[in-house]
């Protein structure tokens, strides 16, 4: 049998390192964790994207009492931005989060769906999504979500 390796590099750093135009997104995603409602997990999670013409489109975790029929932070900015600007690609995505004692310290992933959800906007615009995870002891720089997503599922896969 033949092992084959599922590589992937990402890279961390400090907020400073970041351009000033992605220290920008990460603010808003720490901004937008206040605008979470989130009253069963007391999870909150905030998310800020950017498209390729420079739009900046927050996003808030959003709970329910059923419990299925909340949404994350990032599905809800991305929904967002493609109900309103359809026309422009999803250039980066940058999420952050807290809980009751404040941000948390080591970053935050996307959920499955999320990534999924991430991985059908690069598909359908050609063009990588960079994902900034922030926890205050740094930041993950991702290059796009395949590397968070090996064997991923498209649909040039059904073809
Ligand atoms: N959540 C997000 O919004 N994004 C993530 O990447 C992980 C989880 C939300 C969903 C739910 O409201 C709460 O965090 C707890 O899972």
């Amino acid at each position: 049998m033949k092992e084959i390796n599922l590589d992937a590099k990402i890279q961390f750093c400090q907020l400073e390192e970041l351009t000033e135009d992605d220290q920008r997104l990460v603010n808003k995603a720490i901004e937008a964790t206040r605008n979470s409602y989130a009253p069963y997990s007391k999870f909150y999670v905030g998310a800020c994207l950017r498209t390729a013409d420079g739009l900046e489109i927050i996003g808030a975790n959003q709970e329910n009492a059923a419990f299925p029929s909340g949404l994350c932070a990032e599905r809800s900015a991305i929904f967002a931005a493609q109900s309103q600007h359809p026309e422009s690609a999803i250039v980066a995505l940058a999420i952050a989060a807290r809980n009751e004692e404040g941000l948390m310290a080591t970053p935050v992933s996307p959920c499955g769906a999320c990534r999924q959800v991430i991985l059908e906007m690069e598909d359908r615009y050609q063009r990588d999504v960079k994902i900034l995870l922030y926890g205050t002891e740094g930041i993950y720089v991702i290059p796009n979500v395949k590397t968070l997503l090996p064997l991923h599922f498209v649909d040039s896969c059904m073809k």
